[in-house]
Parts: structure tokens; sequence; C-alpha cells
């Protein structure tokens, strides 16, 4: 390294350099490794950690010129950052998405989609099963704008046609969802969506895109959040939007810009780099989560299993012809309700209760009192989620020793 002022040169003439490489001919495991990555003048292998909240300008005239978008550049990072830029184009090379943006949490995603794409007097629909903080802005925050919701049965297509309306401008699925891993036909949805001028948003976090890409089937929108299965270790919140260009241009790009539900460089960074072995591990997810929904099948205190890869899932066909797996989080319900399902947490040994998911370790959650605590009775039941279930994130660890754990907690059970 020369001293301190070749190295300033030499990072003015070369800084973020394109890393040569031609993505558009790199199958997805290669796109996880290498999409979007830039390397600074040090040429480092590792994609750097661009930590910095606002960027210099060699002068005042420069500065004018970035502002008005006629020179390339970063300004600050509330608008955009080298690392996170990084992290949203692999993401979308991933997705096959034409435009992404990471935000800083899955709901600030979803909340800048509906917030970003709608106006007083739109109407939304939306499947019912759903992640009770998706159902809060749907159903508390959208109506204070003059915005309407619907809420249907979301196997039942006759029932989404039956829902729109001339207004209708988005339709909102998780597939598979939380905590029920219900299965939405994403494919007939999205015709529905394109039928009455409206676009399909689907929450792709419980699949992530090593297991479902929407895109593929017609989606408009995807939404993530990066917290859970992206990030993989319980580590660092995020968010990403996927979308087609006009999207992008007429309705996210400067609603996200000014509100600023930016995502910090760090946790880009971390997200980033999990993409790199996302696919391994949701491998692994899936063997586990297997294999942990077979063993809960044969127990007599197990009233019902539902995992997207069991035959007697009530979608399976559908969850195999758009999933390349069944994903790491499998729901079961304990005979006995509530005080049974609390037994059975409470006798874990290896297994954390905990209400995040997507975690290399093994987590229960009791969905009823924790993750969708808040919604109404009737909401609660219309998502199906009831007193004796569990939702169980199904970790890295070895099967065995998980079955282990659960077969000792189902005896106190
Ligand atoms: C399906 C689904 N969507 C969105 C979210 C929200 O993500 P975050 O916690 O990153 O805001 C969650 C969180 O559990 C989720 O399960």
């Amino acid at each position: 390294m020369g001293g301190n002022g070749a190295t300033k040169t030499a990072l003015k003439d070369k800084a973020l350099m394109a890393t040569n490489k031609k993505p558009g001919k790199w199958r997805r495991r290669t796109q996880a490794v290498r999409g979007g990555q830039v390397r600074t003048a040090f040429q480092e292998t590792c994609e750097p950690l661009i930590f910095t909240a606002g960027y210099a300008y060699d002068a005042a005239e420069e500065a004018e010129a970035r502002f008005k978008g006629e020179s390339p550049g970063f300004q600050y990072t509330r608008l955009a950052n080298p690392t996170t830029t990084m992290f949203e184009e692999r993401m979308a090379q991933l997705e096959g998405a034409p435009a992404a943006r990471a935000t800083a949490t899955g709901m600030a995603a979803v909340t800048a989609v509906f917030l970003a794409g709608l106006k007083t007097g739109d109407h939304v629909v939306s499947a019912s099963a759903l992640f009770g903080s998706c159902r809060y802005v749907m159903e508390s925050v959208l109506p204070r704008f003059g915005i309407a919701c619907t809420f249907v049965e979301g196997s039942d297509l006759s029932a989404w046609a039956e829902a729109m309306r001339p207004e209708t401008k988005l339709l909102f699925v998780e597939t598979p969802s939380n905590p029920t891993l219900a299965i939405v036909d994403i494919a007939a949805v999205a015709k529905i969506a394109e039928k009455g001028g409206a676009r399909l948003i689907v929450d792709n976090a419980f699949a992530s895109p090593a297991l479902q890409r929407p895109m593929e089937f017609g989606a408009h929108i995807v939404v993530h959040s990066s917290t859970k299965f992206i990030d993989g270790q319980g580590r660092a919140m995020g968010g990403m939007i996927l979308c087609h260009q006009d999207f992008l241009d007429e309705n996210l790009h400067q609603f996200l810009r000014n509100t600023g539900p930016t995502i910090s460089p760090f946790n880009a960074w971390l997200h980033l780099k999990s993409l790199e072995t996302l696919e391994l591990r949701m491998k692994q997810h899936c063997e586990n989560a297997q294999r942990v929904a077979d063993f809960l099948a044969g127990s007599k205190k197990v009233t019902r299993v539902l995992y997207p890869f069991r035959p007697d899932h009530p979608q399976h066909n559908l969850a195999k012809a758009q999933m390349d797996g069944g994903g790491g989080v499998v729901a079961f319900e304990v005979a006995g309700g509530k005080p049974a399902a609390f037994r059975l947490a409470n006798a874990l040994g290896l297994i954390d209760i905990s209400n995040n998911l997507g975690d290399a370790k093994s987590l229960v959650t009791h969905p009823e009192t924790t993750t969708h605590q808040k919604m109404t009775p009737e909401a609660r039941a219309a998502a199906g989620v009831t007193s004796g279930m569990l939702r169980l994130s199904v970790g890295l660890e070895d099967a065995e020793d998980l079955c282990e754990d659960l077969d000792q907690a189902l005896k106190v059970a």
C-alpha cells in the first residue's frame, strides 16, 4: 500500500468498481455468493461494509449535479448506501425481480408497500391467515387513511374474485403463512389481481428465495422479513421489497427516500453475507423440519401437524408445485389446549421458547398468546390459530436431538 496520498488518489479513481463479472449468466447458487458485489480500490474479496451516514463531494458543483441526478454517486445513507445496494442487487437476482429496496424490518417493508401503493378510497384484499402485525396494518392503520380491507380464506379462489372491487389496488398473501403454514396459489391469485387491474404482494419470509420465487408465478411485489431465514442466526433486523420498475419509479422510490425506513448498512451487510449460505441452510432446515414433523405426527398427544411437504397438509400438491422444499417451520396442536401447550414448551430442554423464527437454533412459540395475541378471537380463528397450537421453527441442530427433546416434553404435556 502506498502512502496516504497515493491511497486517496487510487480510491478516487477506482472507488466502488464493479467486479467485472457477468451476473446474467450465473445460476442461483452463484448469484447468492457473487451477485451485486462491488469492490473498492483495495480489491477486498469480502464485500465492504461502508458504514457512513454521508458522503463528501469534491466541489459544490459536484454536490449540485449529484442532487440533480446528473452525476452518479451516493449522497446520504437514508437515500442509498453502497453496502445496502449490494444486498438489494443480490436479492433482486435471487428473486428474479427487476428492482429491490431494503428496509429496517419486515414490517417496514410491508407498511411501506401499502402506504406508497395506496391512496384514500382504495381497497385491499388479503388472505386471513396472517402474521399479527400485518393484520394490524391492514385492519387498524389503513382505515385511518380511508383505505378499506377485505379478508378472505386464501385457498378459496372464488372468494378472492368476489372480494375484488373497481377500487381494489393491492392483494396480499403470506405463503406459507405464519403460523399455520397455509399455502396460497400464487399464479391463480396473481391472475385475479391482474384481471382487476391490481397488484399481488407475496410475503416470502417463510420460504425465502431459496425455496420459492413468487415472481416466477406472476406475483407483482415480494416482501421479506430478512430478520428470519435470510439472517438465519437471529442477529439483525431487516426487510426487503422486490418489485417491477414502474412500481419503484411511480410509488416506492421517493416514498422510501423521504420517509426513511432505512436499513442500517451493518444489518444489510450481515444479510448480504448470509445470502451466501442461504440455500445450504434452507436445505438442512427442510430436512430437519420434515424429520421433526414426521416424529410429531407419530405422537398420540399431537392432534394435528401442519407441514407443507407432508402429504396430509391440505395444500400439499400446491406446496410441491410452487416450493422447492417445505421450509423450516412446523405447526402442531397438542391435546389439552393452552395448558398442555404451555406444559410442553416449559418442559423443553434444548428448544428455546421465543417468538422469533428462522434461526439456526430451534425456537418454539405459542402464537395465541404471543405473535397473534392482539388479534380479535374471530381474526385468530380465521387465521387458524388455536389454543393448543405451537409453532416450531426448526433449527440446524441434529434432528435426533430435537426429536428426543420433544419426546420427553410430550410426556410432560
Ligand atoms: C410472515 C411475516 N412477515 C413479516 C414479519 C415482520 O418482520 P420483522 O419482524 O422483520 O418486522 C414477520 C415476523 O415475524 C413474519 O413472520
